[in-house]
């Protein structure tokens, strides 16, 4: 049974102190309800991507919150975390739910709220997805570890500290795009390579920022998609895979095995192969990520990431262009709730509804990671 995407909401990205936890939530969802042009009676399941509800707002039980603030009181409702790949995972959920008979309409979405709390303790909580008797117990934060990944690159591939940078700089080139993302302003190499050093050799312009937002869709059976929309989006591949939880225990740290893995299954069931996307939304919490992901999805070759951004590949215009929202680094990167955000934009592009941001594509796809790589989740998703 074909799945279809029959709407689409999303929040303003950045620091929302004005908004709750579940307001967030319940705003993305009235927006995809009304895009579908549903009721909200129509609604079998929610499932909710959220990594840490508990150490950034003090509240659990969040799926029972945003069910009963949605006034969806009594469906399903079901939490789902694999760190910052828990919003991916909330999809893939919804979707096995449909796929499988169980439902017909669900919502699967994610949401975060981040910046209640001070740096330091966002930053502990983030490196809570890391392993904690090996990695964050000893001092490890997510900057660290991809800093080593980022050096292990340059090391083996001969990666440049400006390709690096590169990713960042066209990152924000298509947030300022993006009326929903976080920052909207253009940088520049040299600005990328002053900002303050975070963890050698990323700086702060290489990180994807603390961020408030929520995103979500309306997942519905083919027959039903039909009753509400001419135009449904399908999900045709779906794909999950998990690495090693600590970075010491990969095989090679500069690949990205996860991913791979995630990919292949998600090609296969699409029926499609990595020279067939036309449009990409990929996990880059930092620059180096981005450079990994696009190699871990088969764009380009393994080592050639970097050269890739450098010749303007995946820029808006060239042969694939990523992360047209902005990416995590611009959008931002609320990370519960990035999975769905980056589903939600491939859906606006497949729709043509992208605005200055708009690309010509058919077939789209969407990469999501979790801690420094130990989970990956890629969707397919087509016109
Ligand atoms: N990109 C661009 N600008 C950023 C930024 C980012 N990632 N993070 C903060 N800023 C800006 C702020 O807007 C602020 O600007 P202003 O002075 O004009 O208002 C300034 O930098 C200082 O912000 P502040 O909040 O004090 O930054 P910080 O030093 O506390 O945090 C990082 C910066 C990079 C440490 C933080 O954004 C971070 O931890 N990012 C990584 C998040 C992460 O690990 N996610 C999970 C990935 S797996």
């Amino acid at each position: 049974m074909r799945v279809a995407v029959i709407g689409v909401g999303i929040t303003k990205f950045g620091e929302q102190w004005e908004d709750s936890f579940s307001k967030l939530f319940v705003d993305a969802g009235a927006a995809a309800i009304k895009d579908a042009g549903i009721d909200g009676k129509d609604i079998d399941a929610i499932f909710v991507g959220n990594m840490s509800g508990g150490r950034f707002i003090d509240q659990e039980h969040v799926s029972t919150l945003i069910a009963d603030h949605s006034g969806l009181v009594p469906i399903p409702a079901t939490r789902v975390e694999a760190a910052c790949a828990s919003g991916g995972l909330a999809l893939r959920q919804g979707l096995m739910a449909i796929e499988s008979g169980f439902h017909d309409i669900v919502v699967a979405g994610g949401v975060e709220k981040m910046t209640d709390i001070l740096a330091g303790a966002t930053t502990q909580t983030l490196a809570t997805a890391s392993d904690q008797e090996w990695e964050a117990f000893l001092g490890m934060t997510f900057p660290g570890l991809y800093a080593m990944i980022a050096r292990r690159h340059m090391h083996e591939f001969g990666t440049t500290r400006e390709q690096l940078a590169m990713v960042s700089v066209k990152n924000h080139r298509n947030g300022k795009l993006n009326p929903n993302a976080q920052f909207q302003m253009e940088i520049t190499v040299e600005q990328v390579l002053s900002s303050t050093m975070v963890a050698d050799p990323l700086r702060l312009l290489d990180c994807s920022p603390i961020t408030d937002g929520a995103a979500c869709l309306i997942l519905a059976s083919e027959e039903k998609a039909r009753e509400y929309t001419d135009s449904p989006v399908y999900i045709t591949g779906s794909g999950q895979a998990t690495s090693t939880i600590s970075l010491h225990d990969r095989k090679r740290i500069p690949v990205t095995d996860a991913t791979a893995n995630a990919a292949r299954e998600a090609y296969k069931r699409a029926g499609r192969e990595a020279g067939d996307i036309q449009v990409a939304e990929v996990h880059d919490a930092f620059t180096i990520g981005e450079i990994l992901g696009i190699e871990g999805l088969g764009f380009v070759e393994v080592g050639k990431g970097g050269q890739a951004t450098e010749e303007g590949e995946t820029a808006i215009g060239g042969r694939i262009p990523v992360n047209t929202s902005g990416g995590l680094k611009a959008k931002g990167h609320p990370v519960g709730a990035t999975g769905a955000a980056q589903a939600v934009e491939i859906v606006y592009q497949l729709r043509g509804e992208a605005g200055k941001r708009q690309v010509d594509a058919d077939i789209g796809l969407t990469h999501n990671v979790g801690g420094s790589g130990g989970t990956a989740v890629v969707h397919i998703l087509e016109k």
